[in-house]
């Protein structure tokens, strides 16, 4: 048997509607659940994103925090991660935000939970 490649995890995925754009204007975040999973979204000049809502560090929550360009700031502590990749920025946070894959079909926002997310959905 062939093993799953990356393209045939895609075809997979099981994307759940989230939010329309219009609830996510450019330089916002915004908390939604996906399956009673708390995940933020980010509108990053137009590109949706997705990470896991809870930070690593204290379990803060992302989408309470400040996002300039691609960067979300705790407001907790001050940990810093780039959206785009969950990669942290700034400590105190060590570890990665999860990030989860977004796809943008007319006005409404899909995010599924399977596997890491690769790039944002275009609005
Ligand atoms: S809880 Fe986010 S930096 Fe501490």
């Amino acid at each position: 048997m062939t093993p799953p490649t990356m393209e045939t995890t895609n075809l997979m995925a099981r994307f759940v509607k989230v939010a329309d754009v219009g609830e996510v204007p450019p330089g916002t975040v915004k908390l939604v659940f996906v399956e009673g999973f708390p995940v933020a979204l980010y509108n990053v000049e137009g590109q949706v994103y997705a990470t896991d809502d809870t930070c690593t560090h204290d379990e803060a929550s992302m989408s309470e925090g400040k996002l300039t360009g691609p960067v979300i700031k705790c407001y907790l502590h001050g940990a810093e991660y780039d959206v785009r990749t969950g990669k942290v920025l700034r400590m105190p946070a060590v570890a990665p935000l999860n990030t989860h894959a977004v796809k943008v079909e007319g006005k409404e926002i899909w995010v599924s939970l399977d596997g890491q997310g690769q790039g944002g959905g275009s609005l």
